[in-house]
């Protein structure tokens, strides 16, 4: 049985693809150096799916790191997620996003090719679209004129796939285009973890919801929307894991380079979710209106045809599923892993 290694496998969508990869009868390995992530997420991958799940806690950027785990595992696929996502963060550390970000990908690669490993499923985000304005976002809108270095990491590393495919087309890529993720495994046992304050919606939310933070800001009243907030396209991460399982079945049958969107293909508005949530966990969460976030655009989602033409997946979960879910990993772990 051959096996797939997850960079990043200890992260948020990360543990959940793992876990949906080994429910698919894939064998995993992990290389996750901790930097943003709990070992405990490990111990839960393996207390939810029953299976074996190999680890090692390496820094994906270290080459003879690599090599040792290519040298004893037969590695078949590859799905990159190690990497540091936070957009505000790379602002501030534009240096320390592109040495991570980029030499991954690059060690990756060249360790990958050492072993006549050519199949990778790259974690991308919506983000290389930039400030594109036409939505729903279609593969083929175009992207770059990114915001942030975190932004432009994603991109420079489709770009240097893409060019890795060229140099070789034995080569099989498929660069998947992550919406906004939200939500938890059905048990409440992984979750999404944040260090501090989170930056993102739905952990913010939950963390008022369960009384860490007091009210949540809503950034924006007065974008072209139906209601003034911002709309994006929350998809349920278990729906993102199982993408990820589609991918990496097409990836290892395939060659080629393949940009995919994974997203539910609808918008939701910041108070649509806000009131979601309130519906589905009968907390109330007071917020407050402030300024717009430098950066934000007004409309995001996905189009979702290539995704269900190439990868025969769609999302199935709605947002009060993503609510429920999200609520329940935070009652059950009020101060995460
Ligand atoms: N928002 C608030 N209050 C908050 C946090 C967010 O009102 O406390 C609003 C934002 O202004 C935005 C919406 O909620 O309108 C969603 O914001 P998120 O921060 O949850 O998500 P983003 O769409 O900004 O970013 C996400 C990922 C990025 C990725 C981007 C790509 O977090 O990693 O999608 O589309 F780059």
């Amino acid at each position: 049985m051959f096996e797939v290694l997850v960079t990043g496998g200890a992260g948020y969508i990360g543990s959940h693809t793992c876990v949906s990869l080994l429910d698919a009868g894939f064998s995993v390995v992990i290389a996750d150096d901790l930097s943003n992530s709990k070992f405990e997420a490990i111990s839960r991958i393996r207390s939810i799916t029953g299976n074996k799940v190999t680890f090692y806690p390496y820094d994906v950027t270290d080459e003879i790191e690599l090599e040792k785990i290519f040298t004893r595992h037969s590695i078949r696929c590859v799905v990159h997620f190690a990497g540091k996502k936070a957009v505000g963060e790379s602002v501030e550390m534009p240096l320390e996003y592109y040495r991570t970000n980029l030499l991954s990908t690059i060690s990756l690669t060249r360790v990958m090719k050492r072993h006549n490993v050519k199949n990778i499923v790259f974690s991308s985000s919506a983000t290389v679209y930039g400030n594109s304005k036409k939505v729903p976002y279609s593969e083929t809108a175009p992207t770059g004129n990114c915001t942030n270095p975190y932004a432009w990491t994603k991109w420079m590393n489709e770009r240097i796939l893409t060019d890795v495919h060229r140099s070789d087309p034995d080569w099989s890529v498929i660069l998947l285009r992550y919406f906004n993720p939200v939500g938890a495994h059905p048990s409440g046992q992984i979750g999404e973890d944040p260090l501090g304050i989170p930056n993102n919606l739905f952990p913010y939310v939950t963390q008022v919801a369960v009384g860490k933070l007091d009210r949540l800001p809503i950034f924006g009243s007065d974008y072209p929307t139906k209601d003034g907030t911002g709309v994006r396209d929350f998809i349920h991460v278990m729906d993102l894991a199982e993408g990820h399982v589609s991918a990496v079945r097409k990836c290892i049958q395939d060659y080629g380079v393949h940009a995919i969107n994974l997203g539910s293909g609808k918008g939701y508005s910041v108070l649509e979710v806000l009131h979601a949530f309130e519906e589905a966990t009968g907390k109330e969460i007071p917020h407050y209106f402030c300024p717009r976030r430098e950066g934000d655009v007004a409309v995001s989602y996905a189009s979702t045809k290539k995704a269900a033409q190439e990868l025969r997946w769609r999302a199935q979960r709605d947002l009060r599923e993503m609510c429920q879910d999200a609520w329940n990993w935070q009652k059950l772990n009020p101060l995460g892993y």
